[in-house]
C-alpha cells in the first residue's frame, strides 16, 4: 500500500475546481463504442463538461475490454498512462498491485462509499484497504435477450429448462431464422460459457471451477457437459458469426433476424438505443438452468496516479460524478446495467432493470452471486485468458468436449 500515492485534493477541491476555466481535463480510456454504450458514456461526458472538466476520449473498440487492456499496457509501458481507465475486477487489483493507481480514500470517506457500495464490488474497488476505483454499475451476464414478435410468430413460450431452450432454437432454425445471435470473439464465447458452467453444475461447481480453479472440477464430467452444451449452441449460430461484434449480434435480435442472444445486460442498451421497450418488443430472461444465480461484473473507473494538480482535480471530479446517485440512475438507465449503490430506488428502471436489481439483491443474500469469469471477476487476467483460449478453440471445433476439459486443466495450471 505504501506504493499507492495519496491524492492531495479532496471533494472541497473538486467544488473549487468547477470554477476554473477549462484547465482541467480527463483522458478516458474505455471500450464503450457501440450505440448504447456511447449513449451511456455521453451521460458522464456531459456531467463533467457541465463542471468545466474537459473530456479527452480514448476509445478502444472491440467490446469486453481485452483490446483496451492491451492498449493500456502499451501506454503505461511508454510512460504515458491515461488519467482515467475503465477496468474490470481482477485487472484493477493487478494495476493496484503495481502501485500506479491513485488513492481515492479521502473522497470515498467524504461521500461514504463504504456504506453504499455492495461488498461484492468493494472487493474490487479497494486494494489493501484503500479505494482505487469508482464503480459505475453492476452488469449481469447470464441473460437471454429475445425478440418478442419472433417468439409469437413461432409459438415459442419463454423456455425455463435447457431442453426447452434448445427446442425453441430448433424451431427458429427450422423456420429459417438464426436461432442464436452470436459474435465469434473470445470474450463472447466465454460469456456464454459462464452460463453453461453455472447451468450444468450450479453454484458450488461454478465456485470450484471458475473461482477456486480446482483441477478436479475443471476436468470433471460436469465440465465436459458444459462444453457439450457449447457445441449445441454452436449448432444454432449462423455461418457469419466469426469475429462479429456483440452489438451487431444484438442488432440481429432487434431486427427480428435472430431469436435469442446470450449476453450481459449491456445488450439492453442496444434495444433501448433502437427505441425498443423491455417486455414489449424484446424480452429478457435468465439463461435456462441459471435461474436464482447471478454472474456479475462491474465497470469501474480507476485513476492513474499523476503529479499535475489540475489533472488530479479532474480525476476527483470524475470519480465524484460517477458515484453520485443521480448519475448512477441516469447512466444505468441507458447502459442496461443497475446502479453500483445499494441506496437507489428501482422505480425508474424498466422491467428488465427492476428484475435485474431484485435478482442481484436476492442472489447476494443467498450466496448465489458470483463474479463472471468472462468479464474478469472470477480469476486473474492470465487465468482468464488461458480459459478464453480453450473455450474458443473448442467452440471453433478444434477439440471435442472431453479434450477441451482436459486442456482447461492444463491451461489453468500453466497460467497460475
Ligand atoms: C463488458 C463491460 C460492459 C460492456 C461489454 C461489451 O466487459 O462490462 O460495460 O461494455 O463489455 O463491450
Amino acid at each position: 500500500m505504501t506504493m499507492l500515492k495519496q491524492l492531495q485534493f479532496t471533494a472541497a477541491a473538486v467544488a473549487l475546481s468547477t470554477t476554473a476555466v477549462a484547465a482541467q481535463e480527463v483522458e478516458v480510456l474505455h471500450w464503450w463504442t457501440s450505440g448504447g454504450e456511447a449513449a451511456a458514456l455521453n451521460v458522464l461526458r456531459e456531467d463533467l463538461s457541465g463542471q468545466g472538466v474537459e473530456w479527452m476520449d480514448m476509445p478502444v473498440a472491440g467490446g469486453g475490454g481485452s483490446d483496451a487492456m492491451t492498449v493500456l499496457r502499451a501506454r503505461v509501458t511508454s510512460g504515458n498512462p491515461p488519467t482515467a481507465v475503465q477496468m474490470l475486477g481482477f485487472s484493477i487489483q493487478d494495476w493496484a498491485a503495481e502501485g500506479v493507481l491513485a488513492n481515492l480514500d479521502e473522497l470515498a470517506a467524504e461521500q461514504n462509499w463504504g456504506e453504499v457500495v455492495p461488498e461484492a464490488l468493494q472487493r474490487f474497488s479497494t486494494y489493501d484497504g484503500s479505494w482505487v476505483a469508482a464503480p459505475v454499475n453492476v452488469h449481469s451476464t447470464n441473460w437471454v435477450w429475445a425478440n418478442t414478435a419472433l417468439m409469437e410468430e413461432l409459438g415459442i413460450e419463454q423456455p425455463t429448462t435447457w431442453e426447452e431452450f434448445v427446442a425453441a432454437m430448433q424451431t427458429a432454425q427450422d423456420a429459417g431464422y438464426t436461432a442464436l445471435a452470436h459474435g465469434g470473439q473470445a470474450w463472447q464465447d466465454a460469456t456464454i460459457f459462464d452460463s453453461m458452467v453455472m447451468g450444468v453444475g450450479g453454484p458450488d461447481f461454478y465456485q470450484a471451477s471458475m473461482v477456486d480453479l480446482d483441477p478436479e472440477a475443471l476436468g470433471s464430467e460436469t465440465m465436459v457437459e458444459a462444453f457439450e452444451r457449447m457445441a449445441t449452441l454452436r449448432g444454432f449460430v449462423d455461418d457469419n458469426f466469426s469475429g462479429r461484434d456483440w452489438n451487431l449480434a444484438t442488432a440481429m435480435v432487434v431486427n427480428g433476424e435472430a431469436l435469442f442472444q446470450i449476453m450481459g445486460d449491456w445488450a439492453k442498451g442496444e434495444f433501448v438505443n433502437a427505441g425498443q421497450t423491455a417486455g414489449d418488443e424484446f424480452q429478457c430472461f435468465r439463461v435456462p438452468g441459471t435461474e436464482g444465480t447471478v454472474t456479475f461484473n462491474s465497470d469501474q473507473f480507476a485513476m492513474f496516479a499523476v503529479e499535475d494538480a489540475d489533472a488530479q482535480a479532474a480525476q476527483l471530479a470524475m470519480a465524484s460524478a460517477v458515484m453520485s446517485p443521480e448519475f448512477q440512475i441516469a447512466f444505468n438507465l441507458v447502459k442496461g446495467s443497475v446502479p453500483a449503490r445499494t441506496d437507489i430506488p428501482s422505480d425508474q428502471f424498466d422491467a428488465c432493470g427492476q428484475m435485474g436489481m431484485a435478482q442481484l439483491a436476492e442472489a447476494a443474500a443467498n450466496g448465489a452471486l458470483f463474479g463472471s469469469m468472462a468479464h474478469g471477476h472470477a480469476n486473474n487476467p492470465s487465468v482468464q485468458n488461458a480459459m478464453y483460449d480453450v473455450i474458443t478453440a473448442h467452440f471453433n471445433g478444434e477439440y471435442d468436449a472431453a479434450t477441451a476439459a482436459e486442456e482447461l486443466v492444463t491451461a489453468v495450471e500453466i497460467a497460475q
